[in-house]
């Protein structure tokens, strides 16, 4: 049987696993990125875990699949400085990878693997038209269109999360402004609030953690939950942006559904309902009646058996 195996980069996690030509994960292992140290030790510690699962696994590997943060290069295998990897500079990552492993390499943007493994195999099965969006360190994207995934000339379209919300608005990691990832993504989420707390020491924002630097997205939810009207301040704000990007998203690709994961997901309560009603009230309603807001299928195995979905359902030939 053809396995593969799946590797997932993030900006604050990395995650490897033994994945079946079904999707079935067979082994994984994950541990922090450490993003401060850089491509090279990254990579090191990655083709480490690799070794020790493709040693586990008694099945042969034929391929391995990489989703990463972007931007990237997937065609030339490179990374061009994403804005949650600092130093990943026109990185050669599928060199390394195959190099380090001897066996075919796949590359592609970390929430396009992530949409092909809701699409083929979770919350965007039935659907041809679907866009999935994470919610995580950073806010990615990923289009499905006509039943496939819609790369761009390099395998960046679907950036969603540098969609613009405000126009001249907050700064963000990628050098632009007004970005809906500097407004809702978890680290941006939680660096609002703690610019928030530090004008309002008096909150229960505030007072949840021993020191503001302690804040993290969680902690807004906790607030919010117990009632805190500064939370909720910043809650608001935060649904408003995501739906200003969402009816952005209604408006470019006529969805059937949107599919939304990462850590934020956890909290379906406070995020889909109002999320809803906002995106109705910003589309026209010939699209906004018709698209349906979902949670995601997967939880935090998505990006491998995305990676692995890059690896069985779309080979592709990488020229170094
Ligand atoms: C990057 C995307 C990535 C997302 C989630 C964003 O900052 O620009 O490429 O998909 O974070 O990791
Ligand atoms: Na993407
Ligand atoms: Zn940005």
């Amino acid at each position: 049987p053809r396995h593969v195996l799946a590797i997932d980069i993030g900006g604050t996690k990395l995650a490897a696993g033994i994945v079946t030509a079904t999707g079935e994960l067979l082994d994984t292992v994950r541990t922090p990125t450490f993003v401060e140290q850089g491509p090279d030790r990254i990579v090191e510690r990655l083709l480490d875990l690799s070794r020790t699962l493709l040693q586990r696994s008694r099945a042969s590997v034929s391929r391995v699949g990489i989703g990463c943060g972007g931007p990237l290069d997937t065609r030339r295998g490179l990374i061009q400085n994403p804005p949650n990897l600092p130093g990943w500079i026109e990185y050669p990552l599928v060199r390394r990878i195959q190099a380090g492993l001897g066996l075919p390499v796949s590359l592609e943007n970390d929430a396009n693997a992530a949409a092909l493994a809701e699409y083929h195999f979770g919350a965007g099965q039935g659907t041809r038209h679907m866009v999935y969006l994470t919610i995580s360190t950073g806010i990615g994207g990923g289009l499905i269109l006509d039943g496939e995934l819609y790369r761009g000339k390099h395998g960046n379209a679907g950036e969603l999360g540098h969609i613009q919300v405000r126009y001249d608005g907050r700064p963000c990691n990628c050098g632009g402004r007004g970005c809906l990832e500097g407004y809702a993504s978890g680290t941006n989420i939680a660096r609002r609030a703690r610019e928030l707390a530090a004008h309002h020491p008096e909150s229960l924002l505030a007072r949840l953690v021993p020191s503001l630097e302690d804040i993290q997205a969680q902690t807004v939810l906790a607030a919010l939950q117990a009632g805190d009207p500064v939370a909720h301040a910043l809650w608001d704000e935060t649904l408003d942006m995501l739906a200003a990007g969402v009816a952005s998203i209604v408006h470019a690709f006529d969805p059937e559904r949107v599919v939304i994961g990462g850590g934020i997901s956890n909290f379906a309560d406070l995020l889909f309902p109002p999320l809803r009603e906002r995106v109705a009230r910003r589309s026209m309603p010939a699209l906004a009646d018709s698209v349906d807001i979902c949670p995601a299928a997967f939880a935090e195995n998505v990006g491998i058996l995305g990676a692995a979905a890059v690896a069985l359902r779309e080979p592709m030939e990488v020229s170094l």
